[in-house]
């Protein structure tokens, strides 16, 4: 073989696997992008987000100044609380979890939740995804799943 075509050879056999190779991005074998619960990192990063969460929205004194979400908040055991939302965390990311608690309109219609109180919920998501380094697409992509239930758990009358 002349050396011109060998190189060209070389060439295309760089060009194919370039283009056969998968890039580092989080892709799953067939080139889609990885679920966000992989993304994550699985069930074990969850629980824990979940967890440092709940310790502090909990014990929050302006949700607790909410006489509801204050008596809710004393009456239910917080690792329910924790199961349940990493359950349903884990489904929504696409994880294999399965949530089987109440609905998010039929879990707080009671606790009157108003737009401060979301707000301020927001806030320390935000705050807490931040200190666990969590990177800004899936911080995005886990706010809209947060934000899809606003409409359930908000007041509509709420100031
Ligand atoms: C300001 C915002 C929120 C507050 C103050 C709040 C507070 C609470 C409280 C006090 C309960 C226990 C209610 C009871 O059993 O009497 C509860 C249940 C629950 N919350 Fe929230 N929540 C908020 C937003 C959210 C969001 C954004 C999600 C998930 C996307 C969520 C998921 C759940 C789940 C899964 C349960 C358990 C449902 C069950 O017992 O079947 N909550 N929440």
């Amino acid at each position: 073989m002349k050396l011109f075509q060998t190189k060209n050879a070389l060439l295309s056999v760089l060009v194919l696997s370039m283009m056969l190779i998968p890039t580092l991005r989080a892709e799953t074998v067939d080139g889609e992008q990885a679920s966000l619960y992989d993304r994550l990192g699985g069930l074990a990063p969850i629980t824990v987000v979940v967890s440092d969460f709940l310790d502090e929205l909990v014990p929050d004194p302006l949700l607790n100044q909410n006489p509801a979400i204050d008596a809710a908040r004393q009456a239910v055991p917080k690792p329910y609380l924790k199961y349940q939302v990493t359950a349903m965390v884990c489904q929504a990311t696409g994880g294999p979890c399965e949530y089987h608690g109440r609905n998010m309109k039929a879990a707080h219609a009671h606790l009157n939740i108003t737009e401060r109180e979301w707000a301020r919920m927001v806030v320390i998501f935000k705050d807490l995804l931040a200190r666990h380094q969590v990177p800004e697409q899936e911080t995005n992509e886990l706010l809209a799943i947060i934000d899809s239930t606003k409409s359930d758990i908000v007041m509509a009358s709420s100031p």
